[in-house]
């Protein structure tokens, strides 16, 4: 996939030089936008089933992706911070905010590739507690993520609000959007089997046993 900004980890650039690879010029240009933004959004073809599928294509399409578009609203964010941070209008802390959702999830990604993916697609013992960690580390994302809507009035800028600010916004809204469906996806199809209590197998044993 062609991303509209550099890679993970490379250093910012200027806010204008963001908004131009989001095609967004000295004026608006929705079409344009809306071009940059279907680099990002999924197909209607379902994610991939099997272990290793799923997780190089939770790698590409969102691990990779988040990064970027979450460093680009950094940049945005601190920039209209400067700009607007005496209006009243402007929500104080959102830098703070996407800096620390920049952070976890970095470190998080960081975890599932060093440890986690490796222990699921060995089957190794001890993968439950690994993903009992990193279902608690999504849940924290998930409070960050809560935040961020709260903070954005639902990703609504004011009116008035420069251009740098709605598109702050609307990568906000996709990085909500994403990042919610990529922990989705982890919790239901690849840490689910290792989450089960063994309470539940007894219950589901029992149950299948009565019905037969
Ligand atoms: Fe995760």
């Amino acid at each position: 996939m062609d991303l509209p900004f550099p890679p993970p980890g490379q250093a910012p650039d200027s806010a204008d030089a963001t908004l131009q690879r989001w095609g967004v010029g000295e004026q608006p240009d929705p079409a344009a936008m809306a071009a940059s933004l279907t680099q990002l959004i999924d197909s209607e073809t379902p994610p991939p089933t099997g272990m290793a599928t799923l997780i190089r294509h939770i790698h590409e399409r969102y691990h990779h992706v988040l990064s970027g578009v979450i460093e680009d609203a950094l940049t945005l964010a601190s920039v209209c911070e400067a700009a607007h941070g005496a209006s009243e209008a402007w929500p104080h802390g959102l830098s703070d905010l996407v800096a620390e959702i920049l952070d976890d999830l970095e470190q998080h990604q960081q975890r599932e590739y060093a440890v986690v993916f490796p222990m699921l697609l060995a089957g190794s013992a001890g993968t439950s507690g690994v993903a009992g960690i990193m279902t608690d580390e999504h849940a924290r994302l998930r409070c960050r993520l809560d935040a961020l809507t709260a903070m954005t009035r639902q990703f609504t800028a004011p009116p008035g609000a420069c251009v740098k600010w709605r598109v702050l916004y609307v990568l906000c809204c996709k990085i909500d959007l994403d990042l919610r469906e990529q922990m989705r996806m982890e919790e239901n199809e690849l840490f689910s089997p290792f989450l089960r209590h063994p309470t539940e197998a007894v219950v589901c044993s029992d149950t299948m046993s009565a019905t037969r």
